[in-house]
């Protein structure tokens, strides 16, 4: 079993490490934390007694003022801010608490471990149940220096980019703290992509080290990451160092960039100087997909980030001092980063890091860690609670699950059915479910039901309405904004907030084109969305060629690009389908060249192409239905007509609306007849 091969030798060696290093008293932590004052109770402590409602409108009608008062009192500054904000969103230029300087990891770590250095920041619930590793404040804060001081005498310093391959864990914690403390830039890459994806990551940024570790536990199974960390590298000459953790008990084999983390680390000093950072200094860079082929490097900035993720984290899922919020999700996604990390941390927070799967022993694991972790908040994706609401009620039944408060959901739309499953079952109808809409792009939360909210009502399946600062518009198919309730549009926000994106690494026109462009002046989501007779808000879902696969966001464009790598594929058109469990999956129509021999042939380039997509991408992105077809719908300027595949897929094909743009409509009997057939062989086989 994977439980006997694992080890926790990160923190067994460091985390837990009581002594100091020679010539540092723990009082020298107090002397140095002492100098950065802490700020005085201010206007925000009086503005935050203020009701929720009377909040909201304040941060829309004075923004300046909200989230000036937020920022001086929430964030502790190195050097005061002089301005609030300074942005002009039709040029993408986006500016918050400009002239001020701070350090994240001060405002996550120093802060706490002044007052309550042995509360529990991060409980990290390993992949065997019953084997979780706590760790305070104060231990975070010392690994996390002398991960920093490992960085520095590595040669990496302020701006320089790493990147984080691996799974949820303290290290993940710690490297991007760590980051932080010295101003290098973090890109985390979601431990289950392909080392190609991965390399394209580093080649983008630019990365001047990986960390990682030797292997991932993950549903008792264990993954290679150092061997594709590997193979990624042999690509990116940027690359100067590999840092290696020991997950697990299997000596890495290591090469002459590879450094043994723990080895190194024990030998560093455990406080490191905080860099003072100005507000607008890139923290992370975050890769996610749009609906052209190359990922975009979304770039996140300091402060207004972290007072964003750590405001959302408080209100949205009404955290309060002492609480333990267990956000499910990986630190290789945003949610991960805001909520899981950078929210929870500078809230004081203990926040739970889970590194295993909803069914891993059984179906029972999300509520047995609630039951023993005592979880207050739990925060998750649809797309697991599809899966474990087929199960029997018994499995979420037989743990007790009082301790928890607020529900969350995220990342896709939540059906009736999970959303009551989870608030009726789960939450036994007392833990108020909020629907959380946002965006890699976004920072945070940006459409929520709000908790703290006294008597507000929460409907099932909505997202609801919008965080403070948020000003949602929706706009009719001539770009007017639509006015009214009962309407549905495409979901604008009209007005800058603090944790909003400030570019595309490398290519801020890119930035400019995609987010502000289709609509000057507004910053366009890609989402469409409803406003009810109410005023509430309910997504509708992407309005471009970017599908949603188990809560993971894929562009089309990048599944065709790799399926049409195959020599023996001169066509391809990916669309998204929807899944039982997964929301959607990847449908591929594909067209073969003609001389291929046989059926068998074929069948054979079709299982090439699924292992192109797993590795040029991962496992997740590969199709799950492949429609081999002689040629594809296009109009008569070559455009493919996808609606047109959409329906054939759906097989909504009575309904085909206007094909008279097409370039032979003959082409559509063909498909549906290839799709027909295509139906009979699964049906075929299922039986
Ligand atoms: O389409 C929306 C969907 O996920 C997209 C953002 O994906 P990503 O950047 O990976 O971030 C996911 C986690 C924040 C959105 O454009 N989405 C996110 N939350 C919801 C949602 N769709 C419906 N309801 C939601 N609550």
């Amino acid at each position: 079993m994977a439980a006997q091969r694992e080890t926790a030798l990160f923190w067994t060696l460091l985390g837990r490490c009581r002594t100091l290093v020679p010539g540092q008293s723990r009082s020298g932590w107090s002397r140095r934390l002492s100098s950065l004052p802490p700020p005085p109770p201010g206007p925000w402590s009086s503005l935050s007694r203020l009701p929720y409602r009377d909040l909201y409108r304040l941060s829309v009608t004075d923004p300046d003022r909200f989230w000036g008062a937020a920022a001086a009192e929430r964030l502790r500054w190195m050097e005061p801010f002089q301005q609030v904000r300074d942005c002009e969103l039709s040029r993408g230029e986006i500016s918050w608490f400009r002239g001020g300087k701070l350090n994240v990891s001060v405002n996550c770590l120093d802060v706490h471990v002044e007052k309550h250095p042995e509360r529990v920041a991060l409980i990290w619930e390993r992949d065997e149940p019953g084997t979780e590793v706590k760790v305070t404040y104060r231990e975070l804060l010392e690994t996390t220096c002398r991960l920093a001081n490992t960085l520095k005498t590595h040669g990496i310093g302020r701006g320089d980019r790493v990147a984080i391959y691996v799974p949820v864990s303290p290290l993940a914690v710690t490297a991007m703290l760590a980051c932080a403390r010295i101003g290098a830039v973090h890109t985390v890459v979601f431990a289950g992509f392909s080392s190609e994806a991965l390399a394209g990551r580093i080649q983008d940024a630019q990365c001047k080290a990986v960390i990682t570790c030797n292997q991932g536990v993950r549903g008792g199974r264990l993954i290679e990451l150092k061997a594709t960390v590997d193979a990624a590298v042999k690509n990116c000459p940027s690359i100067q160092h590999v840092f290696v953790s020991q997950r697990t008990e299997k000596p890495a084999v290591m090469g002459e960039l590879d450094v043994p983390l723990e080895e190194v680390m024990a030998s560093q000093a455990a406080v490191c100087p905080a860099e003072p950072l100005d507000s607008e200094d890139v923290l992370f860079l975050l890769y996610t997909s749009g609906s052209t082929g190359k990922p975009k490097g979304i770039v996140h900035t300091q402060a207004g980030y972290l007072l964003y993720a750590a405001l959302t984290h408080q209100f949205v899922f009404d955290h309060q001092d002492g609480d333990v919020f267990g956000c499910v999700a990986d630190v290789g996604w945003i949610t991960g980063h805001s909520y899981v990390v950078y929210g929870p941390l500078c809230n004081g927070a203990t926040t739970v890091l889970f590194e295993s799967t909803p069914v891993y022993p059984n179906p029972g694991r999300y509520w047995e860690t609630v039951e023993r972790l005592r979880i207050n908040q739990l925060y998750g994706a649809p797309t697991a609670l599809r899966l474990l609401l087929k199960y029997e009620d018994s499995w979420v039944k037989k743990y007790d699950r009082s301790s928890l408060r607020t529900l969350g959901s995220v990342g896709e739309p939540i059906n009736h059915e999970a959303w009551h499953w989870f608030h009726s079952l789960v939450g036994e109808g007392r833990c108020p479910l909020v629907d959380t809409w946002w965006q890699t792009e976004t920072g945070g939360v940006c459409i929520a039901p709000r908790p703290a909210d006294p008597g507000a009502p929460i409907l099932p399946a909505m997202a609801m309405r919008p965080f403070f600062g948020i000003q949602p518009v929706l706009m009719g198919e001539q770009g007017e904004p639509l006015s009214g309730n009962n309407v549905s549009g495409a979901l604008c926000l009209s007005e800058p907030w603090p944790g909003m994106a400030r570019s595309i690494y490398g290519d801020h026109q890119r930035f400019v084109d995609a987010y502000f462009k289709q609509y000057p002046g507004y910053y366009f989501t890609g989402d469409g969305a409803f406003r009810s007779e109410d005023g509430y808000y309910q997504i509708t879902g992407r309005m471009d060629d970017v599908i949603n696969i188990s809560g993971h966001r894929l562009g089309t464009a990048e599944i065709e690009d790799a399926l049409d790598e195959h020599p023996a594929v001169p066509e391809t058109a990916v669309i998204g389908v929807p899944h039982d469990i997964k929301g959607e999956v990847p449908f591929a129509f594909v067209v073969l060249k003609e001389d291929l021999p046989d059926a068998a042939a074929a069948a054979a380039v079709l299982q090439q192409l699924r292992k192109l997509v797993s590795t040029k991408i991962a496992k997740y992105a590969v199709p799950e239905h492949f429609l081999v077809v002689k040629r594809l719908p296009k109009t008569r300027s070559g455009k493919i007509m996808r609606r047109i595949l959409r329906k054939v897929a759906m097989e909504t094909t009575g309904d085909l609306g206007d094909i008279s743009t097409l370039d032979d409509p003959s082409v559509v009997e063909e498909i549906v007849e290839a799709h027909n057939q295509y139906r009979k062989q699964r049906e075929e086989k299922k039986k």
